[in-house]
């Protein structure tokens, strides 16, 4: 076996650490799974424990029955530790950003991994694992903090990137650019004045201050009001599955792509 693509890096992972991301991927794409043929779903660089994987699993099992779902580490030492908890439409393998499966995946996620990357890697590594996507495949790039209240992820096509989600518990920051150091590496050094992202975010904390006194009904409220007001100036998708109060009552806000590059 060619060795795989990429570096070890910390295994830092945790119980539920990815459940925001987990919930967005299965009521958004969950209906994409649910009608594709075999559908193959990639956990890449799933850390020290098969946890992360094990609890996407058992998500996307509930709305896309048939799913199969492979864990691939670049660290061997973490394949072992992992195999024993492999079942029926759960496995784990050895492997890099070469994605060592037989199958185009309908789904690829990479959580905390790409941050460990530079910049130049971090574009090319998206170049690379869209390519190997199904036709109408997705993959879910992002970052968490340790304990998963906070978190901002990228979707992309075969074609290229599509979304960016920002997500949090709302006793989970102060205001909404705290989200900032979870940025995808490909956005994490852009934010700075004269970028769109920064611009995105400067608005978003200005319309969180406006929307202060919701706080007065509950952070829910005021997070409801907040992207009511950014609305009417950036491109807020409002219908489900990528938006609407449903998605935003839980602490969520996605956005074209193109919104923020
Ligand atoms: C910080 S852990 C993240 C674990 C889990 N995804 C989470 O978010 O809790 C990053 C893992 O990605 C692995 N990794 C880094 N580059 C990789 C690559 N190219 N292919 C597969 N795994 C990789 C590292 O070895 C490490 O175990």
């Amino acid at each position: 076996m060619a060795k795989p693509v990429g570096s070890i890096t910390r295994g830092t992972t945790g119980y539920n650490r990815l459940r925001r991301c987990d919930r967005w991927i299965a009521a958004v794409h969950g209906p994409m799974l649910r009608r594709a043929a075999r559908p193959l779903v990639v956990d890449l660089g799933y850390g020290a424990s098969h946890t992360t994987t094990l609890e996407l699993f058992a998500r996307l099992r509930r709305v896309a029955p048939e799913v199969e779902v492979v864990g691939i580490e670049i660290d061997p030492a973490r394949v072992a530790v992992a195999k024993p908890y492999e079942r029926e439409g759960l496995s784990f393998r050895l492997g890099g950003f070469e994605l060592p499966v037989s199958r185009p995946p309908a789904l690829v996620r990479a959580f905390n991994v790409l941050r460990q990357y530079d910049e130049a890697d971090a574009w090319r590594y998206w170049d690379a694992l869209r390519a190997r996507l199904a036709p109408g495949g997705i993959l879910v790039e992002g970052t968490s903090s340790e304990n998963g209240r906070r978190a901002v992820w990228a979707g992309l096509s075969p074609d290229g990137p599509e979304t960016v989600t920002f997500s949090a518990r709302f006793d989970a920051f102060e205001r909404p650019s705290d989200l900032a150091d979870r940025l995808p590496k490909t956005l994490i050094h852009r934010n700075v004045p004269g970028e769109r992202i920064h611009a995105f975010l400067t608005d978003f904390d200005r319309a969180w201050a406006v929307s202060a006194p919701y706080g007065a009904h509950g952070r829910r409220q005021r997070w409801l009001a907040a992207v009511e007001h950014l609305a009417a100036s950036w491109p807020v998708p409002r219908q489900a599955p990528l938006g609407g109060p449903g998605r935003w009552r839980l602490g969520e806000l996605t956005l074209p792509w193109s919104a923020v590059s």
